[in-house]
C-alpha cells in the first residue's frame, strides 16, 4: 500500500510511519510540527528528548534501507494538502494531525478557536482535496471516545437504533463530549460521514480510547527512533502520568472521586487497529466507525493497579485525590462496545503486571529529566480560567 501518514511527528504518528515502512508498505509522512510549538509555549517537555524528524526518517533509512516520504506542512493550508495528496496518491491516509488536548482547548478562548480552526479546517481541507484528487483513498481518521461522553446507557459503535413513534431509523449515536478538543473531533465526524453520504469518500472513523505506552517492536530499534512520552497535565495522558509520578515516589493525582471510567489500550494495539482498518477498507460511500480500546478502567482502579507496580519495584506510593480541574461524572454507568476490531483480527496487548512493570522500569531509567512542576493540573474547565485569558 501506498500510505499517507498525517502527523508524522507525533506519539502515535511516528511509530505507525515505521510500522508499516517495516510491513514492507510505501509510507509518506507530513507534519507541520505544531505539537513542538505547543509543547514551548506551555513550558513542557516529553520524558525524553525526541530527535527532528528528518533526523528519525534518515536513521529509520540507515538502519532498514527503507526510504519515508516527508513532507513539512500545514493542513490548514489547502495547497499544501492538495500538492502532497497530487504527489502521494495514496491508498490509504492515516490522520492524526491535531491538537490532541482536552485541558490545551480549555485552557483559554485562543486555545479552545485554534485547537477547533486547527482540527476542523485541517479535516475539512483534506476531504475536498480527496473528493477533488483521489477519490478512491480510504480515509483512517482518529476520533476519540470521548466524543460519546458517558451516557448512561450502552455505548455502540457509532450508530444507534432509535424507535421513535412507531418508526425506526440507524443514527449516529448522540455525542456527549467533555471539552472543545472532544467536540473538535465530533464536528470533524459530522463533517467525513457527510462526504461520504454526499460525495461517495470512503473512511474509518477510530474512537480511540486513550493510549499508554512507550516503545513500539520498531521505536526500540534504536534510541534515536523513540517517540515521544508525555506526562505533564497538559499532553499526558492519565496512566503515563502516574507511572511517572510513582517512579518519583510523589502521590498520584487522582481527579476527584476517581469513579470516571474510559477505554484504554496499548500503544503497540494502536498500530494493530490502524493497520487493520487500512487493510480492511470502507466501501465507496461507508462511513465506519470502529470503538478502538481493548479494556475499561476507571482512574481509581488504574492507581491502585500503579501502586502495586510500585511495591514490586519497592516504591511506597501514595495515592492523593485532589480536586478535580474537568466538570465530568466521578461515578457513572459506562460500558462501551468494541468488537469490530477483534472481528477484524485484533490480538490485544492487555495492561498486565508486566507491561505496568516494564514501563515503570523504562521511566525510572530516565526520571531525572521529569519537571516536576508540569504534574499537578492548572487548567479548569469552570472557574474563570477560560474567561478571563484572551
Ligand atoms: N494519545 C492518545 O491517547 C489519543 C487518544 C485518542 C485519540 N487520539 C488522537 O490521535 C491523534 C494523534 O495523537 P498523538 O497523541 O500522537 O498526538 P501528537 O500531538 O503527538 O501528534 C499529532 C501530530 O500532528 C501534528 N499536527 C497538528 N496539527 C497539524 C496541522 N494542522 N498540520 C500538520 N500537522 C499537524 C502535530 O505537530 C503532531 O506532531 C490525535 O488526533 C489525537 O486527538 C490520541
Amino acid at each position: 500500500m501506498r500510505v499517507l501518514i498525517l502527523g508524522g511527528d507525533g506519539y502515535l504518528g511516528w511509530p505507525t510511519a515505521i510500522h508499516f515502512s517495516a510491513a514492507g508498505d510505501e509510507v509518506w509522512v507530513a507534519d507541520n510540527f505544531a505539537k513542538r510549538q505547543w509543547e514551548l509555549e506551555e513550558g513542557i517537555q516529553p520524558l525524553r528528548p525526541v530527535p527532528t524528524l528528518h533526523r528519525r526518517v534518515a536513521r529509520w533509512r540507515e538502519l532498514t534501507n527503507n526510504p519515508i516520504h516527508l513532507r513539512v506542512g500545514d493542513l490548514t493550508n489547502h495547497r499544501f494538502v492538495y500538492k502532497l495528496l497530487e504527489e502521494a496518491r495514496p491508498d490509504a491516509i492515516v490522520h492524526y494531525a491535531e491538537q490532541p488536548s482536552a485541558p490545551y482547548s480549555m485552557q483559554s478562548r485562543t486555545t479552545a478557536v485554534n485547537t477547533q480552526v486547527n482540527n476542523v479546517a485541517g479535516t475539512m481541507n483534506l476531504l475536498f482535496g480527496i473528493q477533488a484528487i483521489c477519490p478512491d483513498t480510504h480515509l483512517v481518521k482518529l476520533g476519540t471516545m470521548g466524543e460519546y461522553g458517558t451516557p448512561n446507557i450502552d455505548i455502540e459503535e457509532g450508530y444507534l437504533t432509535v424507535e421513535h413513534n412507531g418508526r425506526t431509523d440507524t443514527v449516529l449515536y448522540p455525542k456527549l463530549p467533555g471539552s472543545f478538543y472532544h467536540l473538535s473531533k465530533v464536528h470533524d465526524s459530522n463533517n467525513i460521514y457527510f462526504a461520504c453520504r454526499i460525495w461517495g469518500l470512503r473512511a474509518t472513523d477510530l474512537n480511540q480510547g486513550v493510549v499508554y505506552g512507550i516503545d513500539t517492536d520498531q521505536t526500540v530499534l534504536d534510541e534515536t527512533l523513540a517517540t515521544s512520552f508525555h506526562y505533564d497535565h497538559v499532553f499526558g495522558t492519565v496512566l503515563n502520568r502516574f507511572l511517572v509520578q510513582a517512579s518519583l515516589d510523589l502521590p498520584l493525582t487522582v481527579y476527584g472521586k476517581g469513579g470516571q471510567t474510559r477505554g484504554f489500550l496499548n500503544i503497540r494495539d494502536t498500530l494493530q487497529c490502524v493497520e487493520l482498518a487500512a487493510r480492511n477498507p470502507a466501501d465507496r460511500g461507508e462511513f465506519r466507525v470502529f470503538n478502538q480500546f481493548t479494556e475499561q478502567f476507571s482512574v481509581r482502579r488504574l492507581a491502585e493497579m500503579v501502586v502495586a507496580a510500585g511495591g514490586r519495584h519497592g516504591l511506597d506510593v501514595k495515592v492523593d485525590q485532589i480536586e478535580n480541574p474537568r466538570v465530568e461524572r466521578e461515578e457513572h454507568y459506562y460500558n462501551a462496545r468494541h468488537s469490530k476490531l477483534a472481528d477484524l483480527g485484533l490480538v490485544p496487548h492487555l495492561l498486565t503486571d508486566a507491561v505496568l512493570d516494564d514501563m515503570l522500569d523504562t521511566i525510572v531509567r530516565h526520571n531525572a529529566a521529569v519537571d516536576t512542576s508540569t504534574l499537578m493540573p492548572s487548567i479548569r474547565w469552570a472557574g474563570g480560567q477560560v474567561a478571563a485569558k484572551a
